[in-house]
């Protein structure tokens, strides 16, 4: 019989040859900051680098990743409850290789769900964890009770704001809101719709003092993206704007701020031994 030791070895072992996706929320204090365009186009630019993706939408009842992709959804996450589906039933394929999980509508209090379904969604969710690379919740503007503990459970949060003193408020707020409840959660800034790289680059570099000086903490300084009506242009066309325009200052910017991130982010050892589901469990028995 294997000493506990032995035992506990063994356990580990299994824990690192298995794959275990990273799971990031994309967040925002104020609404229409930008924040399903940064998370569907960084998604896409992630498969560049050979990462199996899936973006998730959990803006129940306002999701619109589908709309953003010109697709239309079979089903949702609102059907994964409703009509008792697995999580691969509603996995959709976006572009390049892209999966999604639409939003779906008819469920707006979908995150006060009861213990059999949460039970039902941790079980399914556990699954995604060893197929995918990366995970991304597209989450609603701001913070719910429940709302949090999906944000909590995450690896990793991306806060996206936009120069605008109301958005930078909210996104401090935001950001304070997140370390209030956990204290190391690694945190990712956007700088969203500036002016110039240049102008961006201040706001984002005073954010980042600001938050060092009053809470603490380093957050991460993510990246810039410039206000280009090409985003406007492939919203209406119902086309990611890196797949409308390769060549437009976003598309070059958010292919930076990949970039970064991945180099930021290769050291396979700064990832958290626990998975989404294990620190969403432990999270509700808190
Ligand atoms: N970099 C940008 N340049 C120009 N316009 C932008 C840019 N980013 C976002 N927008 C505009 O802002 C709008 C809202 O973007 P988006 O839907 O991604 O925001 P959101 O934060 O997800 O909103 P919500 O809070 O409603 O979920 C877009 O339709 C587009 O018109
Ligand atoms: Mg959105």
């Amino acid at each position: 019989m294997r000493d506990q030791a032995a035992n506990l070895r063994y356990k580990l072992q299994r824990m690192n040859s298995m794959k275990k996706g990273k799971t990031i929320s994309v967040v925002s204090g104020k609404g229409g900051v930008g924040k399903s365009n940064v998370a569907l186009n960084f998604a896409l630019e992630l498969i560049q680098y050979k990462k199996k993706v899936l973006i998730f939408d959990l803006d129940v009842g306002m999701g619109n990743i589908d709309i953003l992709l010109g697709l239309q959804a079979e089903q949702t996450i609102v059907d994964m409850f409703t009509k008792q589906l697995s999580i691969y039933d509603i996995i959709e394929s976006g572009p390049k290789g892209l999966s999604y999980i639409a939003a779906g509508t008819g469920l707006t209090n979908f995150f006060a769900l009861d213990q059999t379904k949460i039970d039902y969604f941790f079980q399914q969710y556990d699954q995604l964890i060893e197929v995918y690379d990366y995970i991304i919740f597209d989450m609603g503007a701001g913070i719910t009770q429940d709302s949090l503990l999906f944000i909590m459970a995450s690896d990793e949060c991306f806060v996206v704001t936009t120069p605008e003193p109301t958005s930078i408020t909210d996104a401090y707020s935001m950001v304070k809101h997140i370390l209030n409840n956990k204290k190391n959660m690694p945190i990712y800034i956007i700088m969203n719709r500036t002016p110039s790289l240049k102008d961006g680059k201040k706001a984002l570099e005073r954010f980042q003092r600001v938050v060092s000086q009053f809470l603490g903490v380093t957050i991460h300084m993510m990246g810039v993206l410039p206000d280009d009506k090409v985003v406007t242009n492939a919203v209406m066309r119902q086309i990611p704007f890196t797949l409308l325009n390769d060549h437009a200052m976003v598309s070059k910017a958010i292919r930076q701020v990949t970039r970064n991130y991945i180099t930021d982010t290769s050291d396979a050892n700064k990832q958290d031994p626990f998975t989404f589901v294990q620190k969403l469990k432990h999270f509700i028995k808190r």
